[in-house]
């Protein structure tokens, strides 16, 4: 039988910031529940919450680590700015702080590269992220608000013109990304290592209704190993260098999802063929976001 481990790894990025590998996922939880599921994660060795303000409940997040007896220092916090407040960066940014109750936040993500004047808008300024993410830099560089910045859901392209772009001198810590065993963007991890930027695992288990606790592979390795198909998942995430942000508001979950165990190379190559087999399968598209650029 394998043992299982409650993760205390961190990784340093390329700032210098350290983050805990596992991290609570808190998306399409309500504020109630995000902040029972917080108070919990910390009561449970988390050190590391995950949040946005297009989540809506950053407040629930805020009240629980206000609760908690843990250091400010050590607990790790994660919020992104949503697609309609690029043009008021610090603004959206303050109003997180005032929600979180926090003096700064960990990391601050440009959460889409797609820059909308309104929800219902088409995505007009797509462009516009580099002028976003010099915002970003200029907070950063002020060093008070945010210790570290990054994005989410950009490809290599608009990375890359991202890093060209004149005025841009701060490289994103992470970029946070849908990674799992149907989804490994292998061309897109090592143009990340490459230019030492961390990757975050978002749905790391496949979101909601998941095909992977469907999947024969995950199910063999799980019974296999007599651990949980989720601990298959996350294991495999952390061993393949990624940060990862597993989301329940179950307390057996929370605190299952943060043991993890190391998996036969056997094992590992396993999950990592389902994509070529099964895959790839992307489980977040809210449509208004153009992957192929
Ligand atoms: N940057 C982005 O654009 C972006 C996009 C998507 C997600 N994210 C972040 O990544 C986090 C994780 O992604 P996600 O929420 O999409 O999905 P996920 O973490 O892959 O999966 C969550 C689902 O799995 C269930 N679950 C959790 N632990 C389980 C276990 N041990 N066994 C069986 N089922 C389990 C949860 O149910 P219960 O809650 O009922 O336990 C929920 O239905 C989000 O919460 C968010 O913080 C970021």
């Amino acid at each position: 039988m394998v043992e299982l481990k409650v993760n205390t790894k961190k990784y340093k990025l390329n700032n210098g910031v350290e983050i805990p590998a596992i991290g609570l996922g808190t998306w399409r939880s309500s504020p109630e529940d995000a902040y029972k599921a917080t108070k919990l994660a910390l009561e449970n060795s988390y050190h590391h919450i995950d949040t946005a303000s297009a989540y809506g409940n950053e407040e629930g997040v805020g009240k629980a680590i206000a609760e908690s007896k843990i250091p400010r220092e050590d607990i790790f916090v994660t919020t992104k700015l949503w697609n309609t407040d690029h043009d008021k960066v610090e603004e959206a940014l303050d109003e997180s702080l005032k929600k979180l109750k926090l003096d700064y936040v960990d990391l601050y993500l440009v959460h889409w590269p797609v820059n909308t004047d309104s929800e219902d808008d088409e995505p007009t300024k797509h462009e516009d992220y580099v002028e976003t993410w010099k915002k970003l830099q200029k907070i950063y560089k002020e060093g008070k608000k945010v210790k570290a910045i990054g994005v989410s859901n950009f490809t290599e392209k608009k990375l890359q013109k991202l890093l060209d772009s004149e005025g841009v001198d701060v490289v994103p810590v992470i970029n946070q990304i849908e990674a799992h065993p149907l989804l490994t963007q292998p061309q897109l991890v090592s143009y990340l290592k490459s230019k030492d930027i961390y990757i975050t695992a978002y749905s790391p288990l496949g979101s909601d209704d998941s095909p992977l606790f469907k999947n024969e592979t995950v199910i063999k390795i799980a019974e296999k190993n007599k651990v949980e198909p989720a601990q298959v998942l996350i294991s495999w995430a952390v061993q393949r260098n990624s940060i990862v942000i597993p989301k329940s508001v179950h307390e057996e979950r929370i605190k299952s999802n943060l043991e993890t165990f190391t998996l036969s190379n056997e094992d590992f190559e396993a999950l990592n063929e389902i994509n070529e087999k099964d895959g790839p399968k992307r489980t977040n598209d809210p449509g208004f976001n153009n992957y192929n650029d």
